[in-house]
Parts: structure tokens; C-alpha cells; sequence
């Protein structure tokens, strides 16, 4: 008896050594401590053991039955998890498999930056269809039939109905008319204009509106919030430059300039050598901007005398560049790897 659980054991223990997969392990484990296993059937034959050797030999078979368990276990894990031989552990001095971490594209970084500013005070971010139709593309926003831009030259047209945007204002009377006053929200997304490409013009680029609507928003409100909107941009030391302007939806309207990023609009840097970026003048126009005109409200069923608001739409980018130093709208579009990876 003593014999024959000595040769389980070194038969057990090199087999489960040698196993090369989990498979092979299994059939070990079932050989040995199985219903029928070798191991099982020793503590089956304990009848035929002399009462003076039973304990003796219990011992040995319980031990021997531990020895098999623990060297399944500890063989267990080298063989899981793959099924090709287990006898190969991991190479370490293969190279690694590099991940390349992606990054939000510059257009989509500036658009969570100016969103971000305005989100914290208190706006909320509102989309809209880049498909319109001339309704809420002009007709809403009081832009009559003659007026320049109805024309097809300056609009995508895909029928005679509906027509590619060509600026977000459209989202602002779709959302007034589903929403109440008091309000104020934010409206990035792209919009399209027949414009040959250059260095400046893209047929597709991005805007962000702004439309504040309540009892008493006054001309000031859009001062303070654009002011604040430029100091986070560009930067605390940047002023502002109000110049009054047209638009069919803002009555006032204000065409809005900041002081030049580069130069500051320092008169001593401006003369004798003009400032690249803003050619001297010491101003760079960023957005359009005005008090929502009162027949925009009456278009949406707002009552004016009741409610007033301001809107302003800027250039995604317009403001990338300016803050990048980008010198080609171009480079955005053209997936440029060795563009993007510098974001
Ligand atoms: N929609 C105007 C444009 O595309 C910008 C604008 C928006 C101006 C809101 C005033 C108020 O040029």
C-alpha cells in the first residue's frame, strides 16, 4: 500500500508538471482525485488495511491527496488564459504595442472652450438642424426676399425648399418658439456658405450664437458678457471695441473688435513697422452681435413690449485662429496629422 502511494504521487506530480494546456491538466485532475480517480479509489481500499496500519496509512493518502491538489492549483493559473503552450511564459523583451491616444480636433477643443465660458454663466447649450428652410434661415429673422443673401449665390440651396444654414440664427426662433422667456443659450454648430476656399474662406465652418431673452436685458448685459467672454479668450489686458452695425434680426447692431493679441494695439509698436496681424489698425473683429430685434420677437409670439434680449454670432475659426496663430482656415480641414497633433 505504501508503495503504490508513493508511485501515485511521482506519477501524479510529473504529469501535472508536464501538462502543456489546460486541457491536459483536466484529465490529470479527473485521473487522480476524481469520482473514480486514483487518489479516491486509495481511501476506497481502506477496508483491506489492518486496523494496526489504518491510521498511518489514512495519513499518507490524505497527504498524498493534498500534494495532487496543490500542485493543480498551482499550475492552474500559468495554463489559463491562453491555450497555446503553457510551458511559454510571457516575452518581456518583445516591444511593447504602443497605443495612439487620440485628441479632440482644434475646431472641437475652441468650441468646448467658448461653450465652457458661457456655460458658466449660466447658459445652456442648445443644437439645431444644418439643414433649414428659408423660413427660419431668413424669414424669421427678418431678413426680407431682396435681401442680398436670400440670393442663391450666397446660400447652398438643395431644393427650393430647403437650403444648407448659413449662420445658426435660424436655431434661435426655432427655439423660441418652443420655449419661454427667461433664457440663455449657447448655439455651436456648422454652417455653409457658397464661398471659393482660400486661406480665410471655407464653403463649411463653424458659428456659435449666443441669445439672452428676459424682462429687462439691457445693451450693458451684452457689453458684460462679451466682455468677460474676450478676458477669458484672450487673455485679462484685452479691450473692446463696440462699432455700430447692421443685421435684419438685432436692432441695435454692433460689430465687436478686441484689441490686437499681438501687438495690443500699441501705437509705438504700430508705427514704422505695421503689426502682421492686425495691419496697424490695433483692432481684430471677432463677432457680430446686437438687442434681438422686436420683429424677430413678434415672428416667434413673444410680445416686445413684454420681453428684450440680446443675440451675438461668432466664427469658430476665426476665434482658433486668433488664438493658435493659425494662418490658413484651410489646415483644419485637411486632416493633416501634423497639424492636428500639435493640439
Ligand atoms: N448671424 C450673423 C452672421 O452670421 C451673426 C450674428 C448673430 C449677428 C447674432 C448678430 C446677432 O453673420
Amino acid at each position: 500500500m505504501r508503495d503504490k502511494i508513493r508511485e501515485i504521487e511521482k506519477s501524479a506530480v510529473e504529469e501535472i508538471t508536464l501538462a502543456v494546456d489546460a486541457d491536459a491538466l483536466e484529465k490529470a485532475r479527473v485521473k487522480y482525485l476524481g469520482r473514480k480517480g486514483l487518489v479516491t479509489e486509495l481511501f476506497k481500499n481502506m477496508s483491506g488495511v489492518s486496523p494496526a496500519d489504518k491510521a498511518e496509512i489514512g495519513k499518507l493518502i490524505n497527504a498524498l491527496k493534498e500534494t495532487v491538489s496543490k500542485a493543480l492549483d498551482e499550475k492552474t493559473p500559468v495554463l489559463s488564459g491562453g491555450s497555446d503552450s503553457g510551458a511559454q511564459k510571457t516575452d518581456i523583451t518583445l516591444p511593447g504595442i504602443i497605443r495612439e491616444i487620440g485628441r479632440l480636433h482644434p475646431i472641437s477643443k475652441t468650441i468646448e472652450e467658448i461653450c465652457g465660458v458661457f456655460i458658466s454663466l449660466g447658459f445652456k447649450v442648445v443644437e439645431g438642424p444644418e439643414i433649414e428652410n428659408e423660413h427660419y434661415n431668413f424669414e424669421a429673422l427678418n431678413i426680407p426676399l431682396e435681401h442680398p443673401s436670400r440670393d442663391a449665390f450666397d446660400t447652398f440651396y438643395l431644393n427650393d425648399k430647403w437650403l444648407l444654414r448659413s449662420h445658426t440664427s435660424p436655431v434661435q426662433a426655432r427655439f423660441m418658439e418652443t420655449n419661454k422667456p427667461p433664457f440663455a443659450i449657447i448655439i455651436p454648430g456648422k454652417v455653409y456658405r457658397p464661398d471659393a476656399t482660400d486661406a480665410s474662406h471655407s464653403f463649411m465652418f463653424h458659428q456659435i450664437e449666443g441669445l439672452v431673452v428676459s424682462d429687462n436685458i439691457r445693451f450693458s448685459d451684452l457689453k458684460g458678457a462679451l466682455t468677460l467672454f474676450a478676458r477669458q479668450m484672450f487673455g485679462e489686458n484685452t479691450r473692446m471695441r463696440f462699432r455700430p452695425s447692421f443685421f435684419p434680426f438685432t436692432e441695435p447692431s454692433a460689430e465687436v473688435d478686441i484689441s490686437c493679441i499681438l501687438c495690443s494695439g500699441d501705437a509705438a509698436q504700430r508705427a514704422p513697422h505695421k503689426c502682421s496681424l492686425c495691419g496697424g489698425k490695433g483692432w481684430i473683429e471677432i463677432l457680430g452681435a446686437g438687442m434681438v430685434n422686436p420683429k424677430v420677437f413678434r415672428n416667434v409670439g413673444y410680445n416686445p413690449e413684454k420681453v428684450t434680449g440680446f443675440a451675438f454670432g461668432m466664427g469658430v475659426e476665426r476665434i482658433a485662429i486668433l488664438k493658435y496663430g493659425i494662418t490658413d482656415i484651410r489646415m483644419f480641414f485637411e486632416n493633416d496629422i501634423r497639424f492636428l497633433r500639435q493640439f
